[in-house]
């Protein structure tokens, strides 16, 4: 059993302490908000109660992982650590200070990861006097359902931070696909163009059920790219454009109108019940 540290408790944080928890690890998560915090607890005991529900998972590991799950605002918790993965919102400036802190908080051998979904690995090093415990671990939503993992191997990244991550991702029954540090990675640098051309397409009058149709029917795709927006989160989405258009300086990933309204009107996707489509 470790002790891994989770900072933030929203969509990534939730699902992935979930994850260590099942995977009989300590896991000890951060947010600077207690109401976010109390709806983690909620949501993590609401995702198991489910998972038993439906048979998914080992029946042990799912009802002792709520119990290994420690919820605080302090990140001095952090102290012991052995791992942590940062799942602060997508804004480069808070990550960075996050890093700072967690820098200062965590013993020098502690690996330190970032779920960051497109801000490059060296950025969130720099901001640490250890840059060679500093990594990328691009885990999708849903993590306790997601099979691969992207692992940011950083300019400066060691092999012992390295190795300890993708020993973490396989004790959580994911394979680890080790990546370099570009902004956006693979995967999203690839598919943030997808969903701005998805919107271009709705803003044509292209019905949203109909995009993803098509990927879904034609390609096979488990979920088009509007539903994949709508899953990830449209804010979240529209930061991690944010952060692309500048660290590639390509207008290419600029947000869409369509994108920025919704964000505006407050449907983020799944999360709030609308956003590209209506989940209510
Ligand atoms: N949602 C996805 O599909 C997805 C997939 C892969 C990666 N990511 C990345 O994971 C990260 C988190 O995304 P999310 O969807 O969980 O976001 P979210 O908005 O659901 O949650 C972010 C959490 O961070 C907390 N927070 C903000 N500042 C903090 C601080 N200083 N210390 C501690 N907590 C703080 C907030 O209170 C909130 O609970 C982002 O970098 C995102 O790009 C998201």
């Amino acid at each position: 059993m470790r002790s891994i540290g989770v900072v933030g408790a929203g969509t990534m944080g939730i699902g992935i302490a979930q994850c260590l928890a099942v995977a009989g690890h300590h896991a000890v998560v951060v947010d600077t908000d207690d109401a976010a915090l109390a709806r983690a607890d909620t949501a993590l005991r609401q995702a198991v109660r489910l998972a038993l529900l439906l048979g998914r998972g080992d029946r042990a590991a799912l009802t002792r992982a709520p119990e290994s799950v420690e919820w605080t605002t302090d990140i001095a918790a952090l102290h012991d650590a052995e791992f942590v993965i940062e799942c602060v919102t997508e804004e480069p400036g808070l990550k960075t200070s996050v890093f700072r802190d967690l820098d200062r908080v965590c013993g020098a051998a502690t690996a330190l990861a970032s779920c960051t979904s497109a801000i490059p690995i060296g950025r969130l090093a720099a901001a640490t006097a250890h840059p060679e415990r500093v990594l990328g671990l691009h885990i999708m939503n849903p993590a306790p359902l997601t099979g691969t993992v992207e692992v940011v191997r950083g300019a400066q990244t060691s092999a012992a931070a390295l190795d300890l991550a993708l020993a973490v991702v396989g004790e959580m029954g994911k394979d680890g696909i080790v990546v370099p540090d570009r902004p956006g990675f693979v995967i999203n640098r690839v598919l943030m163009l997808s969903i701005v051309e998805a919107a271009a397409a709705v803003a044509d009058g292209v019905s949203a059920a109909t995009v993803d149709t098509l990927f879904e029917g034609c390609l096979g795709h488990a979920t088009g790219p509007l539903r994949t927006a709508d899953l990830i989160g449209l804010d979240n989405v529209a930061d991690t454009l944010t952060v692309l258009r500048t660290e590639l300086n390509d207008d290419r990933y600029t947000a869409p109108p369509v994108l920025t309204a919704l964000v505006a009107a407050g449907q983020y996707g799944r999360k709030t019940g609308q956003g590209f489509h209506d989940y209510r």
